[in-house]
């Protein structure tokens, strides 16, 4: 089959196997996530076991399109009226609001947290394969545990292995992964830059929460790290130079335009990872909109990277 479609026999297929307790990854416009059924425990312990990650990193859940987004939220959260204006205006979308969970809400996918993150992505296999399995599913990006988020299937072979079963939606269009809104507190907190800009949610919600005062649980400084070390530098070219003057074998990853800087990121990151330079130098984007969520990835990966 060509890469990019997926059919209506393999969805049908992968939504059984969620049903079955079992794991499928599928493509999002941000990454590809790894998916289990988010009202079977044991099925989202088995996501913890396959990333290597640490059990209390609570997971967002993913909800199938429907004509009011607002709606779909309420059989998981409790809902004011700022989240339903913001998911009324972005979703379906790479935005993750994170409200007070509804009862019955598993500890396994919050992580123990009062809250509970959600997404309704836009990508037309994500929303093929929530519609067919007709429930949320609990899904973090699908790589190993530190590493570099998947955005092609063959990523996610690389970072899994073989056994999983991969739906192929082709390069994801966004590249980085979600913009998560805190909506639980007194003013809406940025906990991770994405598409979807401060700006934006500034322009529905009004002020935002100090984005010095938060971060996501479970976002550690050393994140989404190549094995090459990476450095930051606004002359590249210059950084490179005075680097292979030393005897080292460097490889440049330049900015450019926004959408495409951030849609080929993590592509670009595993493909330079793989030439055996000795460093990685990434140029920064300007840091408004978009680029926050690049520039905050690029400083993850320039801390992961060093140790
Ligand atoms: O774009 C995305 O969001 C991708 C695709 C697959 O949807 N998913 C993703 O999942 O990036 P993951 O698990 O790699 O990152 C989820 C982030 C974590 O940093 C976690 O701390 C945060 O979401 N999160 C989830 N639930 C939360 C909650 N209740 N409170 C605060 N942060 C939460
Ligand atoms: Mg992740």
């Amino acid at each position: 089959m060509m890469p990019g479609s997926s059919a209506p026999a393999e969805i049908t297929a992968a939504a059984a196997l969620l049903r079955a307790g079992e794991l499928v990854a599928f493509p999002t416009e941000t990454v590809y996530g790894l998916g289990a059924d988010a009202r079977n425990p044991l099925a989202v312990r088995r996501i913890f076991a396959a990333k290597g990650r640490p059990a209390d990193h609570p997971l967002i859940v993913h909800l199938a399109p429907t004509v009011d987004p607002a709606q779909a939220l309420s059989a998981w959260a409790i809902v004011d009226e700022r989240a339903r204006l913001l998911v009324r205006a972005c979703w379906p979308g790479p935005l993750t609001v994170v409200l007070p969970r509804a009862e019955g809400v598993l500890d396994e996918v919050t992580g123990g947290l009062a809250t509970v993150g959600l997404r309704m992505p836009s990508h037309p296999v994500a929303q093929a394969l929530l519609t067919t399995f007709g429930d949320g599913v609990a899904a973090p990006s699908a790589n190993r545990f530190g590493r570099v988020s998947p955005t092609t299937a063959a990523h996610v072979r690389a970072e899994l292995g073989d056994e999983l079963r991969v739906l192929d939606g082709g390069p994801c269009q966004v590249g980085v992964e979600s913009t998560i809104v805190d909506l639980s507190g007194a003013l809406p907190a940025i906990l991770r830059p994405g598409a979807v800009t401060a700006e934006q949610v500034q322009a529905l919600l009004g002020p935002l929460a100090p984005s010095s005062t938060t971060r996501a649980p479970g976002t550690l400084e050393g994140h989404y790290a190549p094995h090459t070390s990476l450095r930051l530098s606004t002359d590249p070219q210059a950084e490179a130079e005075a680097l292979r003057a030393r005897g080292l074998r460097v490889a440049i990853l330049p900015a450019g335009d926004p959408a495409d800087h951030a849609r080929r990121l993590y592509a670009e990151l595993r493909r330079l990872d793989g030439l055996q330079v000795d460093v990685l130098v990434a140029e920064p984007a300007a840091d408004e909109g978009l680029g926050r969520a690049i520039n905050d990835r690029l400083r993850r990966a320039a801390r992961g990277a060093e140790g």
